[in-house]
């Protein structure tokens, strides 16, 4: 005669298995999600969103780019508005520098140069600049009243508010090629 219970704690054994594996790949699934919804980077850090503050944080018109080697960029004050400048050289990747006396970027390896709002001049570097993503928020509402565009470019501030300035070196726009 066949030993029932045998068959039974058989068969249990192989449902409990089952079933743990089942929860196993519950839980990696599970993990996975909730890893890639997690955002990578933490704001305030190089990939996340940086707050430069008011209008008070910006340089004038007419001084030098501030420069933010943290987050990476450079950021420019012109008539036309406001640019964040990705700190690295579109032609092989060298940090270039602000030369004060010349009145614009230049690079130390092979002598790229470039305008204050990022723009190409002359050297091997293929375009202009690369730049991150400006917002400009109402201080008071939060409200975007202004962004960088699509193609790049200076984001003009309003005059007659109190706003604060984002840049997200998450979002990086391509410099124009200039052949
Ligand atoms: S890396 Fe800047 S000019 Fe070559």
């Amino acid at each position: 005669m066949p030993d029932e219970s045998v068959a039974i704690n058989r068969r249990e054994f192989l449902n409990l298995a089952w079933l743990a594996s089942l929860g196993f790949i519950f839980v990696d699934v599970a993990g996975m999600t909730v890893l890639f919804a997690m955002p990578r980077f933490k704001e305030g850090e190089f990939g996340g969103v940086f707050v430069v503050g008011s209008k008070d944080s910006l340089p004038d018109v007419d001084a030098p780019p501030a420069n933010y080697p943290k987050v990476k960029f450079w950021l420019s004050h012109t008539e036309e508005g406001v640019q964040a400048l990705y700190k690295v050289c579109t032609h092989l990747g060298c940090l270039y520098n602000w030369n004060n006396q010349e009145g614009k970027f230049i690079c130390p390896c092979h002598g790229s140069q470039f305008q204050k709002n990022g723009t190409y001049i002359q050297g091997p570097a293929p375009r202009s600049l690369d730049q991150f993503v400006i917002q400009i928020l109402d201080a008071e509402t939060g409200e975007v009243l202004a962004e960088t565009p699509p193609e790049g470019g200076p984001v003009p501030l309003p005059e007659d508010r109190e706003v604060v300035i984002k840049v997200n070196t998450g979002a990086r726009i391509i410099g124009q090629r200039h052949n």
